[in-house]
């Protein structure tokens, strides 16, 4: 038994956990996704799995992502991205409904799928089903030669490694990674995006490996401390708009799974049609309200909160001044174009997460009731 202890404490590289191990490999994760494919100094993206099936993409009448849990979170964030820069039109979909419905599906459909373990059982379903009807599947996928791997026509694996932590860390910022090359490959062979941008997108694309790591570095005490201030919280919100929006979902999903914690995403504007009746002296209140186009509005929206005695925790940019005034507690990123945003924002939240499920003494790892690989229904 003690052979055993020792084996897994090496396993964990020096870590408490496989999560928070998994959390610090990020800056390396993502590189890894990345290299290869981005050929900053050649202006261009090699994704091979997206030149087998060019003509089918820049043909399709719209993109269906399928997906569950975490990796439909990174289905979300690329419907903004495509949409964005591709204008081409996208769905995102629950595999479990997906499959039960009777959804029209033609030849003219690309569908995504996004899994890390590439078993879920009803992503796996529900490929079928649209295969069947003629669309075709393009699979993002972190297990090679896994069951969703072998029935993509075509693919992109993720390269996290294996992630043993059952709630997904790395894994979700490896699919983030390969989505923001498939939309700016897409978007470039679509001509949707100009020259100009493209290169600025890149650029910023190659840099968020060494801002993970700024993080990582620069930010962990302070999130510890506000972990340990709201552990004892008994539900949280989290809020944000546009690119940010699937950040907060992804953030409260977090929470739940290592904390127990009841917490809720909802898109910050929407706040008012319900969830701000929860508001009083004890609810924290996360923002995701790095600096874009929206965040004027997510200011306002942090206002009201303040106006009814919420507590406020802000995921903020570096240097925004404003938004520190506002909040009760600050957790900061370095700036980042607003597209990309959702790879570095969510790592503050897993570490919030991560830390308050410590500081309640629970297994953050093996998270009751759940399961790394949902193979059955
Ligand atoms: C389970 C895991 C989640 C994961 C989801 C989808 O619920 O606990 O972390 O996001 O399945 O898994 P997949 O392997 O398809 O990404």
């Amino acid at each position: 038994q003690k052979l055993d202890m020792e084996l897994a404490a090496i396993e964990k590289g020096g870590y408490d956990h496989f999560m928070l191990k998994e959390i610090f490999e990020q800056p390396t994760t993502i590189a890894d996704s990345l290299r290869g494919r981005l050929v900053l100094n050649e202006s261009k993206i090699i994704l091979s799995g997206i030149d087998i099936i060019q003509e089918k993409l820049l043909n399709a009448r719209r993109i269906i992502i399928v997906a569950c849990g975490t990796s439909w979170h990174a289905g979300l964030v690329a419907e903004y991205v495509i949409e964005e820069l591709c204008r081409i039109n996208v769905e995102v979909e629950y595999a479990s409904e997906f499959r039960y419905r009777n959804p029209i599906i033609t030849d003219e459909d690309v569908i995504i799928a996004i899994s890390q373990s590439g078993e879920t059982a009803d992503t796996l379903v529900a490929l079928e089903r649209a295969k069947e009807q003629g669309a075709t599947i393009f699979g993002i996928v972190n297990v090679v030669g896994s069951s969703i791997a072998r029935i993509s026509h075509a693919g992109c694996y993720t390269h996290a490694g294996p992630e043993i932590g059952v709630a997904s860390t790395k894994a979700y910022t490896a699919q983030l990674a390969v989505l923001m090359l498939l939309a700016l490959k897409v978007a470039k062979m679509k001509g949707t995006i100009s020259e100009e941008r493209f290169v600025e997108l890149s650029q910023e694309l190659n840099s968020v490996p060494e801002k993970v790591e700024w993080v990582l570095k620069n930010e962990v005490d302070n999130i510890k401390a506000i972990a340990y201030k709201y552990k004892d919280a008994h539900d949280v919100l989290y809020l944000g708009r546009g690119y940010n929006f699937p950040t907060a979902l992804e953030g409260a999903l977090k929470l739940k799974e290592i904390s127990y914690i009841h917490a809720e995403g909802y898109p910050a504007a929407e706040m008012k049609h319900g969830p701000i009746a929860l508001v009083d002296d004890t609810l924290p209140v996360v923002f995701v309200a790095t600096k874009d186009v929206y965040h004027e509005k997510v200011i306002s929206n942090m206002q009201e909160i303040k106006a009814r005695k919420g507590k406020v925790i802000a995921v903020v940019s570096e240097g925004d001044e404003i938004t520190h005034s506002i909040a009760d507690d600050i957790m900061t990123v370095p700036v980042l174009d607003e597209v990309l945003a959702p790879i570095l924002t969510v790592v503050p939240l897993q570490l919030l997460s991560y830390y308050i499920g410590v500081y309640r003494g629970l297994d953050v790892d093996k998270p009751r009731n759940l399961a790394k690989s949902v193979t059955v229904e």
